[in-house]
This record gives structure tokens, C-alpha cells and sequence, in this order.
């Protein structure tokens, strides 16, 4: 019978070895004695049971706050792994590619990831294989970061704000200050911005929002100049704008590009106390330009654009479908055998991402996706949530300790 001093040691070995912990005492009493020596079993023997249920856990005021980790993350995590209960991570965040996410989040929970495991905001762009011989802008991030994960995705010719920032500084003219910032990091432009000679001029096949723009007036700007555009072509503008006689009043009706967000938070949970505006803040700046300038809705006139991110169906049926394969690979000793996955616990801190789209959620499989939600981050406990989850708990542990007591895992 081996002792341990605290659970982090039991799942440091457990996922070390491939052993299966299991605890003599029921899961409820875990949270309490994981400071005190505990005594466990360690079997190398799969789990009596297959689990036909499994977790997607959203990341920024479930398991962190920004860089910090949550007090119980590590331990739900852990747990998790030591039963061989399937989880994957689902993020509206971004900004780094998978590999580097996945690293920083297992060392800052102590828990061994996998980027099988893993669905950020700006994921399902790498399936966008129409556009990787083309030329996109990619918007927002850390310096050019995004255009470097873009690039790892496989798109070619990768155009940011900044780069026209730096080759044309006259096209916003309140970033000079900024210059030496972007000269740090901006490329040349694939081709220059001539608007007397449309054709040599630098054109743009589609815009994607991969993260939070750190500057807002330049990447307003410049998105609005793509979407005033002939045919994306930067420094023209479309004569179809304004024309009452087409529909949106002629506007992004001239062959401008698509525009993505990849995130539609308005608000989420950083390090600060109170939730700060997302990647949603941007893009409701940047309709109440659009409005300005278009005359809006009162005039017939939206930004035409695709919204993607949790709550929408398209990220939870790319997320359900890696939650299914990496399911499929923790459990493949069970071949043949693996029924069904039945249930996911959606656990999140948003009632307007989280739960919004684990409530709506319709699975092709049939799979009942149940939504948690956790007073660790933008929602405020005691309040009534935007949308009604199936259960409201304090944190992660407690979101994992009630969906296995639901699903009489812990007997
Ligand atoms: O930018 C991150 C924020 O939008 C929320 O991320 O992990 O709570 O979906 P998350
Ligand atoms: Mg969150």
C-alpha cells in the first residue's frame, strides 16, 4: 500500500507510470484532506467501468485567471486523467499556436495536455485550406504572433496591420508614436498599395480576427479600408458604396473579402477583479464605426462577417468531434467495447459562451451536452445567469465532483 503526501505527487506518479489511482475514500472527501497524507491503492489496471461520460472545460475563469492557475484546477484535472475520464480544453482565447498554449497551460496546472485535447478560438481557421495559397490579414495578437501561428496553419501569404503601418504610416496617422514598435516585428508587403494601378496593388483574399487586437484605432482603420475596398484591393474604394439601388446598400457587395472573428466574448475573466472586453468588444467598436459610416441598420445597412467561437454550433461540433478522437485514444484498450459517448459537461464561467452554447448545442451523435457553471469568473454568484445552466457550482472541483456523483461514477 504506497502513501503519498498530496494528490499533485499521486497524479505526478499516476500519469507517470500509466497507474490508475484510486482513492478508498469517496471523491467528496478528497477536497478536504489533499493537504493531509492520504492513502491510496495504485492499480496499473484500467477502470473497473468505462466512462460513457466526458468534460469540455472552458480555460480563462475556470482553470486560470490570465497566468494564474485556479486554486482546485490541478486536482479536478488530475483526478480526471487518474480515472481515464475524457476531457478537452475549449477556449475562446488564442493568440499562440496549439503547441505553445498546451505547454504553458500543463506546466501552470501540473497536469500532462495534449494539443488532441485542445480547441482555441482560432483552431478551425487551420481547416480554411481554400485561403492558405491566397493572401489574408490576420488582425490582433502579441506583435506578429498571429501571423506566425497563421503561417504554422499553413497559410503562405500573411498580411498584417502593422505591415501597412509601417510601409504606409500616413494610413493612420495617430500609431507614429507606435513605429518603433512595429518596426520590431513588421514585414515587407507582398505588394504595395497603388490605387492608380489596381492591379499591381496589394490585394486581400480574406481578413481573420485571431485574437485581441492590441490596437484598436489602427486595425479599425485598416479593416474598414478592406471593406470600403474594390474586390479587397487596399487603397481603392468601391463606387457600389452607398448605392440605395443594391442590397446593404452597396456595401461588401463590390467582392471584398470575408471577414472572421474567431472570438465573440464581450467580456471575460483576466487577472483583474471585474471582466475586461474581449475579442466582442473589437467587433462592437468596429460595427458602431461601420454604423457611423454606413448609416447602420436604420439605414438596412450590417457588417456582413462570420462569427465563430463558442456559443456557435460550428466550434462545439469541431470541438465534440476532437473530444470523440482523443475519447476514442485514452480509452483504446476498450476497443470494440467503447460504447456511446453519453454526456459531456460543459464547464464554464460565461453564461453568454459557456452556457449559451451548451445549452443549444445539437449534437449529430445524440450526445446530451449538460452545461455547468462555475462562480470563479464573469459570473457573479447570486445573480441570475443569462442563460439557465443545469447546475451552478463554486468551482472546477465541485463541477467534477457533481457530474460524477450525477453520473454515480465516485461509488
Ligand atoms: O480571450 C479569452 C476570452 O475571450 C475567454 O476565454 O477561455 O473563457 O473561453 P475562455
Ligand atoms: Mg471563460
Amino acid at each position: 500500500m504506497a502513501t503519498f503526501t498530496s494528490l499533485r505527487h499521486i497524479s505526478k506518479i499516476a500519469s507517470r507510470h500509466n497507474f490508475f489511482v484510486s482513492s478508498s475514500p469517496s471523491l467528496s472527501l478528497l477536497p478536504a484532506c489533499t493537504s493531509s497524507i492520504r492513502s491510496f491503492q495504485t492499480k496499473a489496471t484500467p477502470p473497473a467501468r468505462i466512462p460513457e461520460f466526458a468534460f469540455a472545460f472552458d480555460i480563462d475563469g475556470v482553470l486560470v485567471r490570465s497566468s494564474d492557475p485556479l486554486p482546485r484546477a490541478h486536482q479536478a484535472l488530475s483526478y480526471l486523467q487518474s480515472h481515464r475520464i475524457p476531457f478537452i480544453l475549449l477556449t475562446n482565447g488564442g493568440g499562440k499556436h496549439e503547441d505553445e498554449r498546451v505547454a504553458d497551460l500543463s506546466s501552470k496546472l501540473d497536469v500532462s495536455l495534449s494539443t488532441s485535447m485542445f480547441v482555441q478560438s482560432h483552431t478551425p481557421f487551420a481547416d480554411m485550406h481554400e485561403y492558405k495559397d491566397k493572401t489574408v490579414m490576420v488582425v490582433g495578437g502579441d506583435e506578429d504572433r498571429c501571423r506566425i501561428v497563421a503561417e504554422k496553419y499553413g497559410f503562405k501569404t500573411v498580411v498584417t496591420p502593422g505591415d501597412i503601418l509601417a510601409a504606409y504610416p500616413e494610413v493612420w496617422p495617430f500609431s507614429q508614436q507606435l513605429l518603433p514598435y512595429y518596426k520590431g516585428f513588421t514585414r515587407a508587403l507582398p505588394a504595395p498599395i497603388d490605387p492608380t494601378s489596381p492591379s499591381t496593388s496589394l490585394e486581400i483574399d480574406a481578413v481573420f480576427v485571431f485574437n485581441d487586437p492590441r490596437d484598436w484605432g489602427l486595425d479599425t482603420q485598416i479593416i474598414k479600408d478592406v471593406l470600403l475596398s474594390e474586390k479587397g484591393i487596399m487603397g481603392t474604394f468601391s463606387k457600389k458604396n452607398g448605392d440605395a439601388s443594391l442590397p446593404n446598400k452597396g456595401y461588401q457587395q463590390d467582392g471584398q473579402p470575408p471577414l472572421y472573428f474567431s472570438n465573440p466574448d464581450l467580456l471575460w475573466a483576466a487577472k483583474y477583479h471585474l471582466p475586461r472586453l474581449g475579442q466582442g468588444g473589437f467587433r462592437e467598436a468596429l460595427e458602431g464605426v461601420w454604423a457611423a459610416i454606413t448609416g447602420g441598420p436604420s439605414a438596412g445597412v450590417t457588417l456582413q462577417k462570420i462569427v465563430m467561437g463558442k456559443p456557435h454550433q460550428p466550434t462545439y461540433a469541431f470541438a465534440e468531434k476532437r473530444l470523440i478522437s482523443h475519447r476514442q485514444h485514452l480509452l483504446k484498450q476498450f476497443d470494440g467495447r467503447l460504447g456511446h459517448l453519453k454526456r459531456v459537461y460543459m464547464v464554464g464561467d460565461n453564461p453568454e459562451s459557456d452556457i449559451l452554447g451548451g445549452n443549444s448545442y445539437e449534437s449529430p451523435h445524440g450526445t446530451d451536452w449538460a452545461s455547468v457553471l462555475v462562480q470563479t469568473g464573469v459570473y457573479v454568484e447570486g445573480t441570475e445567469p443569462a442563460h439557465k445552466p443545469r447546475k451552478i457550482v463554486g468551482d472546477v472541483w465541485d463541477a467534477v465532483e457533481w457530474a460524477t456523483e450525477q453520473e454515480g461514477w465516485s461509488k
